[in-house]
């Protein structure tokens, strides 16, 4: 019997952010947040489990991960094997091991949000490889465990993540606030630097609550953008949501640059798109940016805009790239290979 299953999850980019922990460990967040799964972000994963021994064979687009990436990936890997043994999944030795291979069709850890979508389909892949089939509540608590983001991943179109009560973690996962199909949206990314970023968004957000006085503020203010987020979406009203969540994004980085020593992720190149974003705004287009840890400038927009948008954004000299998606689908299953 072969163990393994492949699934895709798409990337989500917080509308609402993430921005810091109540517990390190278990991966909680210190408030809720909210985002759209993106159609054109997608990483694929086929996880394998056996009964060899030795490590874990980890492959990320074509390489072998190593390091810190590496550990990280492996670490996840034992949650899987520790629900694989709690459900009595599996007889034989206790560790099988995994092979792992995944791939992005974006640039990985550029600020695009890849662990978001590599942990999503890393815990649909892993466990249904393992034969669990766990109810999407339960998936996002896995994969919120390998990243916060991820949890949110799990959900197609507009997704909240609850920030949950329990010690356990166990109410602290994503729900669907609206179907990818639901309301028709673009989100353009515009591609700055493809280089992995200086400094991990998991470090840096830590960063920021240890030592920025504006921690608190940024905090408290979130219920609030939530419940309008919330509003803004269910009355599909894209000016009311565009204009919250620029701010949201702006008071995120605010904050972190307020840390000692600041954290900042912007290049001259992130300033200038945001410019652009304004003063297309002002020219008419329905557009709002947001940014995420890293320096690509992510624009919500409608359809209508869409093109004029691009085309504003692409001119610019450090403009790589644009990447355009519609709302995209939660994690799903591939179906296996058929054997020839
Ligand atoms: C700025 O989910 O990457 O993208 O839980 O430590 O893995 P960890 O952090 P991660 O942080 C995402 C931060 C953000 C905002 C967001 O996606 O909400």
């Amino acid at each position: 019997m072969i163990l393994q299953a492949t699934a895709e999850a798409c990337a989500n980019i917080a509308l609402i952010k993430y921005w810091g922990k109540r517990d390190a460990v278990l991966n909680l967040p210190a408030t809720g947040s909210l985002s759209l799964t993106l159609s054109g972000l997608v990483t694929r994963t086929t996880v394998t489990w056996a009964e060899d021994p030795g490590a874990d064979a980890i492959v990320l687009d074509g390489k072998p991960a190593e390091g810190a990436e590496r550990e990280r990936i492996a670490t996840f890997l034992d949650l899987v094997r520790a629900l694989m043994h709690a459900n009595g999944s599996r007889r034989g030795p206790d560790s099988p091991r995994a092979t792992v291979e995944s791939s992005n069709g974006f640039p990985r850890a550029a600020g695009l949000a890849s662990s978001a979508s590599g942990f999503a389909a890393l815990a649909l892949a892993a466990t249904r490889a393992a034969g669990l089939e766990l109810a999407d509540e339960q998936l996002s608590v896995l994969a919120r465990r390998g990243s916060g983001s991820a949890c949110r991943s799990i959900f197609g179109g507009f997704a909240e993540w609850l920030p949950g009560n329990a010690a356990d973690g166990q109410d602290s996962h994503g729900v669907r606030l609206l179907a990818p199909e639901a309301w028709d949206v673009r989100m353009l990314v515009a591609v700055l630097a493809e280089r992995p970023k200086p400094k991990g968004s998991r470090d840096a957000m830590n960063h920021t609550v240890a030592t920025s006085p504006y921690f608190d503020a940024w905090r408290a203010a979130i219920p609030g953008d939530l419940d309008v987020a919330r509003q803004a979406i269910s009355a599909r009203d894209l000016r009311r949501l565009g204009e919250l969540a620029e701010s949201n994004a702006l008071r995120m980085h605010a904050t972190m640059l307020a840390a000692r020593p600041p954290v900042l992720y912007w290049l001259p190149e992130t300033v200038a798109a945001m410019r652009r974003v304004w003063e297309v705004r002002d020219a008419g287009l329905t557009c709002w940016f947001t940014i995420d840890a890293g320096p690509n400038v992510k624009v919500l927009c409608d359809v209508a805009s869409e093109a004029a948008v691009v085309a504003g954004l692409s001119e610019l000299p450090g403009v790589l790239r644009v990447i355009s998606s519609r709302p995209g689908p939660g994690a799903r299953l591939l179906p296996a290979p058929v054997a020839s």
